[in-house]
């Protein structure tokens, strides 16, 4: 045990994960932080193995891919386990990010662990993005076009600016070759990134349900949270090996199966399931130049968080009016996701309209009123106590 503690690095692995003292009371809402990195170094895994049999070339691409599937011995596993790993990604950093929202994890002195939380989400969306395209089927090339198309809204500049991340005058062989290589490289960014997160993380520690200081009562990280993440790690495996061997591909789209085909545009044009809901704000305004600033607008605004909450109180627990905010803001995420699956159509596109100004609201004048409401019934509450009316004297 010495040498852990004396030891450079392994000092430093003990500060972190055997001797890290941490509040008796969090529940398994903490265990996605350890459910992500798990994620992310299967994909990085599972990647540098799909990369060997890979071809980043227009004519190749989608070939190398069905020999993975085919020929490469158990390729088909090592390629499910990457695309579904990636939709788990996705779903435990949501799940992670409503955690910190219902317990107001960004607010000081967790500031930085949240703004780096947020360059990671931006991150995480970019290289699922890059990877999408890899396959070359018809909604890699179509969502590709779609997506850097978007840039083009850039004042003056965008059209040369598009042509340039192209690199000619379409998505094409120059395309795939850059995607490719962003999509090896930006992982291990996005590695450094979760290492700053837990730097950031280690100086004051992890949040609790309660919302105020649990140094009077905590346990190490080892044994009881290594086991504890090991539950949900295993539990995580369960249902992932459920999807793979299953249901491999109900999380996909089936035109990516069709090779990219600049010829024929595909019915509908939808990216992959957990980038819908900044989809469907992207389309709910018909300015283009816009609807692209309300989409970065909607993921830079979790960094003004921990501004906009007012409230004197961290956490939901004991705010009943944060919970119910809380929920709704829920439902109005996944209002956006089933938008941004649809036809840009009447009655969807109002529902869009209205879901996206929800989510703004949500932010701009839900938090900030609801923190402002209770911190004046609580100075109520202060007045009536001083008045002697108050129960608990
Ligand atoms: C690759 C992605 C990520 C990894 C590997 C990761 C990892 C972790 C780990 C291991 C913890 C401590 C355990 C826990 O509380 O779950 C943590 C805490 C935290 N993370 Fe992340 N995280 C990631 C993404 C994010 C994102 C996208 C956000 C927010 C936008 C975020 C915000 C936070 C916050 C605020 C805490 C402190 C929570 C508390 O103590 O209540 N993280 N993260």
């Amino acid at each position: 045990m010495r040498i852990l503690k004396t030891h450079v690095l392994l000092r430093f692995v003990n500060s972190y994960i055997v001797d890290s003292p941490q509040p008796a009371n969090i529940t398994y809402l903490w265990n996605f932080g350890s459910l992500l990195a798990t994620c992310l170094v299967i994909q990085i895994l599972t990647g540098a193995f799909l990369a060997m049999h890979y071809t980043p070339n227009i004519d190749f691409a989608f070939n190398s891919v069905e020999h993975i599937m085919r020929d490469v011995n158990n390729g088909w596993l090592i390629r499910y386990t990457h695309a579904n790993v990636a939709s788990f990604f996705f779903i435990f950093v949501y799940l992670h990010i409503g955690r910190g929202l219902y317990y107001s994890s960004y607010k000081s002195p967790r500031v930085l662990v949240w703004s780096i939380g947020v360059i990671i989400l931006i991150l995480m969306m970019a290289i699922a993005f890059l990877g999408y395209v890899l396959p070359y089927g018809q909604m890699s090339l179509w969502g590709a076009t779609v997506i850097t198309n978007l840039l083009s809204a850039i004042p003056v500049f965008g059209q040369d600016i598009v042509e340039l991340i192209w690199g000619g005058f379409s998505v094409g062989n120059a395309t795939l070759n850059r995607f490719f290589s962003l999509h090896y490289l930006l992982p291990f960014l996005l590695a450094a990134l979760a290492v700053a997160h837990l730097i950031a993380l280690h100086e004051h520690g992890s949040n609790n349900p309660n919302g105020v200081t649990s140094s009077g009562d905590r346990y190490a990280m080892h044994p009881y949270f290594v086991f504890k993440d090991l539950v949900t790690i295993f539990a995580f495996f369960l249902v992932l090996s459920i999807m793979v061997f299953f249901y491999p591909n109900v999380l996909g789209h089936s035109d990516n199966y069709i090779p990219a085909d600049p010829m024929v545009t595909p019915a509908s044009i939808v990216p992959e399931w957990y980038l819908l809901p900044f989809y469907a704000i992207l389309r709910s305004i018909s300015n283009k130049g816009l609807g692209v600033i309300a989409m970065f607008g909607s993921l830079l605004i979790l960094l003004f968080l921990p501004l906009l909450d007012l409230s004197r109180i961290r956490g939901a627990t004991f705010r009943p009016l944060m919970k119910f905010a809380f929920w709704a803001l829920v439902v109005d995420f996944l209002i956006l996701m089933w938008i941004g699956s649809q036809h840009p159509e009447q009655p969807f596109v109002t529902i869009g309209q209205f879901a996206t100004s929800f989510y703004f609201a949500w932010f701009l004048i839900i938090v900030p009123a609801v923190g402002l409401i209770e911190n004046t019934l609580f100075d109520v509450s202060l007045d009536s106590n001083r008045n002697g009316n108050y129960p608990f004297q």
